[in-house]
């Protein structure tokens, strides 16, 4: 727990209440509030937790300012350019960087968690043919915890770590399931064999009636993906997945919560958003009348895969996925694609705009992800959830963080309330 040094002073009508104030490792001082309501009856007021420390945590940090996200400390460009996924998910998991003989001890155990038991295929026959990935993911994830009572006991550490294993080698072969349902293609079992990343694809994109061979620069691409997305402090889906788990629910019903949450075009769904858009607009020639739009008040559209909460200065994740983006078309040589030629273009003209250097509107992660899996053949619907297989091991660590927290208590905020008082009852007739 951080130490208390100095203390915030609050008055209220002539009354003055000391509050203490945290200085964290990074980023800017947090005043403790938890005592207010006692001390002084009143509530503080923060819709949308603009300004909120909701719980203590050393997994990651963003200094939205500079552009820069540490994972445990360590630069994500680093982490993007020097380890892969599943050493990162070790890290976030455990808090340090694994030895050569603990990353392959976990390699193995992550593989030989790929398969999912035999009876959940019925699962997915269940659902329509059409039904987003995103919709079959939360259904599937949810029902995890009818197909795993061994790791449902949040008090076992044990059973917590087995989870954490089972959702993170599980996502991809669930989300690549979800896929081959919508296509009407079979399924195609985990190879143990393969990286997480080329398992992955190939369980997308193989059928049994040919070989699949996995591009490695496609691999390492689809790596980077899941690198740069794995993690990212207390934004909406992590701190959706606190708090359902606050409540002590199951590991596999706060993920499946936190993929619900994830789903949004404000947040996880904004990759698929911004590919919508980029179709919407069509041609370059097109593209001032989107950008007037984006900048008149009276019109609800945004430039999707634009602006952040956090960032007001590039996405660090957002310069890596766009040299990513440049390897991937280079190597498919689809630098002609209409769509990528709209997203260029559209990059080019924001940067420049007024408006957005005003507002601190960078392009985010989200914009380049979108343009990469379009190149590699992933359908727009896809998205969302390649972004939910890569965020498991950010729930899951956040989720394992919170758990071992002695200061943890269930979420329940307070409102600030504006309707009506206390009234009686009227009977229908007289009303
Ligand atoms: N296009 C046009 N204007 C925008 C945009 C945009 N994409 N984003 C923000 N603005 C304007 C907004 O209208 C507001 O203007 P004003 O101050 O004049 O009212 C100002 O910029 C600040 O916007 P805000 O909505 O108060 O900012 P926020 O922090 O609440 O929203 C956001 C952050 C990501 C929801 C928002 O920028 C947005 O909707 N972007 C498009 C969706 C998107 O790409 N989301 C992915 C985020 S990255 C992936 C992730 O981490 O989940």
């Amino acid at each position: 727990m951080a130490d208390s040094t100095r203390t915030a002073t609050l008055t209220i009508d002539g009354k003055s209440f000391a509050l203490p104030i945290y200085s964290p490792t990074a980023g800017p001082d947090v005043v403790d509030i938890t005592k207010l309501y006692a001390q002084a009856g009143v509530f503080t007021h923060d819709p949308g937790f603009t300004s909120t420390s909701s719980c203590e945590s050393a997994i990651t940090f963003i200094d939205g300012d500079k552009g820069e996200l540490l994972h445990r400390g360590y630069p994500i460009d680093q982490l993007a350019e020097k380890s892969h996924y599943l050493e990162v998910c070790y890290l976030l998991l455990y808090g340090e960087l694994p030895t050569a003989a603990e990353l392959e001890h976990f390699e193995t155990t992550i593989t030989r968690h790929t398969m999912i038991h035999e009876q959940m295929h019925n699962f997915f026959r269940g659902f329509r043919r059409d039904a987003h990935p995103m919709a079959t993911m939360v259904g599937v994830v949810g029902a995890m915890s009818a197909f795993y009572h061994d790791s449902t006991d949040i008090t076992d550490e044990r059973q917590r770590e087995i989870a954490s294993h089972r959702l993170i080698a599980k996502m991809p072969t669930i989300a690549a399931m979800a896929y081959k349902y919508s296509i009407g293609q079979p399924f195609v079992y985990p190879r143990n064999d393969l990286d997480y990343a080329s398992n992955f694809l190939r369980m997308c994109f193989a059928v049994p009636a040919e070989e699949y061979v996995v591009d490695p620069v496609l691999s390492r691409a689809m790596d980077r993906i899941f690198t740069l997305h794995a993690d990212h402090e207390q934004n909406a889906s992590t701190s959706t997945v606190r708090l359902a788990s606050s409540s002590g629910a199951n590991p596999f019903a706060c993920i499946a919560a936190g993929i619900a949450c994830l789903w949004g075009p404000a947040h996880g769904g904004a990759n698929q958003a911004c590919l919508e858009m980029l179709k919407e607009i069509g041609t370059v020639d097109r593209i001032p009348e989107y950008i007037a739009r984006a900048k008149d008040k009276n019109d609800p559209f945004r430039l999707m895969g634009f602006g952040h909460r956090v960032y007001k200065n590039f996405d660090p994740r957002a310069k890596v996925m766009k040299q990513s983006a440049d390897e991937v078309l280079d190597l498919l040589g689809v630098e002609n694609n209409p769509l990528l030629q709209v997203a260029k273009e559209l990059e080019r003209i924001a940067l420049q705009d007024d408006y957005f250097a005003e507002k601190k509107l960078f392009p985010n992660v989200d914009f380049y992800s979108g343009i990469i899996l379009e190149a590699m053949g992933f359908p727009t619907s896809m998205f969302t959830p390649i972004f939910a297989v890569s965020r498991t091991v950010g729930w899951i660590s956040q989720w394992k963080e919170q758990l071992a927290d002695p200061a943890m208590k269930i979420g329940r905020p307070r409102q600030l309330y504006m309707g009506a008082t206390l009234r009686d009852y009227v009977e229908i007739e007289d009303r």
